[in-house]
C-alpha cells in the first residue's frame, strides 16, 4: 500500500513523530508540492462549510447524503467562533492556511485546496457504535459519500499523487465504548481493521498519501501496526505540551473557560472570570483550544517536511 504515513497527536505534542511505509513501495511524497488536503474524521477536524450541516461538517449530512458537483464546488469554508469545534482555526486550517481568515473561502482558491469531509461527532461505523445523531456521517459513510458524490468531481482537476488524504478518527469511538463489557484489545483491532478496509477502498481510487492520527498512545495501543518502530514510547509521551505549558504561552491546562461559546469571550474573558482563550490548552471537556492546533499543525508541518522524499 503506497506510501503510508502516521503519527498520533501526543507524539506531535512531544514534537515527534513516527513515520513508516505500511507495506510495498514508497511513492513519492513531497509536502512543498502537495496540492490538497482531503480530510476524514470527527470534531477535530471538521471545518463548517455553507452547505454543511450546522456545528457538524463542511457538505451535506446523514439526512442529505448527496450533493452535486455545482454543490461541491460553490462551498465555502465559514470561520467564526462556530466554525470548528474549536472556536477558531483548527489544525488542517493552520496546515493548508485555507479558511484561516474571518469570513468564508473557497477550497479552490488555497493551495494546497482543503476538501474536508469530517463530520463532527463521527464514529468510525455503526457496525461497532451508534450515531450520535441521525444527522451524524460516520467515517464509512463519508468514505462512501466521497466515493459516490466528491471523488467523481475533485479527480476531474486534483492531481492524486500530489494529494494528501488525512484521517484522523476515534475519539468517539473510545468514549462511546467505554462502558462495553468486551475484550478491549480485541476490539480496537476490529475497529482497526475496519478502518483500514476504508482506507483501502480510498487506496484504490488512486490516492498513494495518508496521513493518519492515533488517538491513544501508540505505546499502549493495541494491535501495533508497525510492532518494530512502536514510536512514540511512554517516555516521549511524557514530555509533551501539557509538561511544559509556560514554554508555549499557556497559563492553564487543568481547566477551561466555563463561558467558552458565549459570543464575546475573545475579545471580554475577563467578564466571564477567564483567562484569553489563547492561554488555555482545554476548549472544553473534549476539545483542545485554536492555540493548541495552532502549534500541532507547525509541528506536523516540520514532520511533512521532513518526510518527503522523492
Ligand atoms: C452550535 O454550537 C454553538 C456553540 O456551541 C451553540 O451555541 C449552538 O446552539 C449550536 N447550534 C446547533 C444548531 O446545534
Ligand atoms: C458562523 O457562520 C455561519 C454561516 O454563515 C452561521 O450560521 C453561524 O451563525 C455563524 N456563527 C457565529 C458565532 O457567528
Ligand atoms: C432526526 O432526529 C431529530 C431529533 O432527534 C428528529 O426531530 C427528526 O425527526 C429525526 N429525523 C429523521 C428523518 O429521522
Ligand atoms: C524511548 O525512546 C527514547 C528515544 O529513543 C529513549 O531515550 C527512551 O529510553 C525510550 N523509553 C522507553 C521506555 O523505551
Ligand atoms: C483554570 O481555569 C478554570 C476556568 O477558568 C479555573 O476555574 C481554574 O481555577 C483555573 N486553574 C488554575 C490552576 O489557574
Amino acid at each position: 500500500m503506497g506510501r503510508l504515513i502516521r503519527l498520533s497527536p501526543l507524539a506531535l505534542l512531544a514534537f515527534s513523530a513516527s513515520a513508516a511505509p505500511l507495506r510495498g513501495k514508497s511513492s513519492e511524497f513531497i509536502w512543498a508540492s502537495t496540492k490538497a488536503l482531503i480530510a476524514f474524521g470527527d470534531s477535530y477536524t471538521y471545518v463548517q462549510g455553507t452547505r454543511g450541516y450546522v456545528n457538524s461538517t463542511f457538505i451535506g449530512s446523514q439526512l442529505d447524503i448527496s450533493y452535486t458537483p455545482q454543490e461541491l464546488l460553490t462551498d465555502l469554508i465559514v470561520q467564526n467562533q462556530t466554525g470548528t469545534a474549536e472556536g477558531g482555526p483548527n489544525w488542517i486550517e493552520y496546515l493548508t492556511r485555507c479558511g484561516l481568515k474571518p469570513g468564508y473561502t473557497s477550497p479552490l482558491t488555497c493551495e494546497p485546496q482543503l476538501w474536508d469531509f469530517a463530520f463532527g461527532g463521527a464514529d468510525i461505523s455503526v457496525d461497532f457504535t451508534p450515531l450520535h445523531h441521525n444527522w451524524t456521517v460516520s467515517l464509512e459513510n463519508q468514505v462512501k459519500q466521497f466515493i459516490s458524490y466528491g471523488n467523481p468531481v475533485l479527480e476531474n482537476f486534483l492531481d492524486k499523487k500530489k494529494t494528501l488524504i488525512a484521517i484522523w478518527i476515534g475519539i468517539n469511538d473510545i468514549g462511546d465504548s467505554a462502558k462495553y463489557a468486551v475484550n478491549f484489545p480485541t476490539f480496537y483491532n476490529t475497529l482497526q481493521n475496519h478502518l483500514f478496509s476504508l482506507v483501502s477502498s480510498l487506496y484504490s481510487l488512486g490516492y498513494p498519501n495518508f496521513l493518519f492520527f492515533n488517538l491513544p498512545p501508540l505505546n499502549r495501543r493495541p494491535g501495533l501496526i508497525d510492532s518494530a518502530n512502536p514510536l512514540p514510547n511512554a517516555t516521549m509521551i511524557d514530555y509533551g505540551i501539557l509538561d511544559e505549558p509556560a514554554k508555549y504561552g499557556f497559563v492553564n491546562t487543568t481547566n477551561y473557560c466555563a463561558a467558552y461559546n458565549q459570543p464575546d469571550i475573545l475579545t471580554d474573558p475577563e467578564e466571564y472570570g477567564c483567562l484569553p482563550q489563547d492561554e488555555y490548552f482545554w476548549f472544553n471537556s473534549g476539545h483542545m483550544t485554536s492555540h493548541v492546533h495552532k502549534i500541532l499543525a507547525g509541528a506536523l508541518e516540520e514532520f511533512l517536511e521532513k518526510n518527503s522524499r522523492r
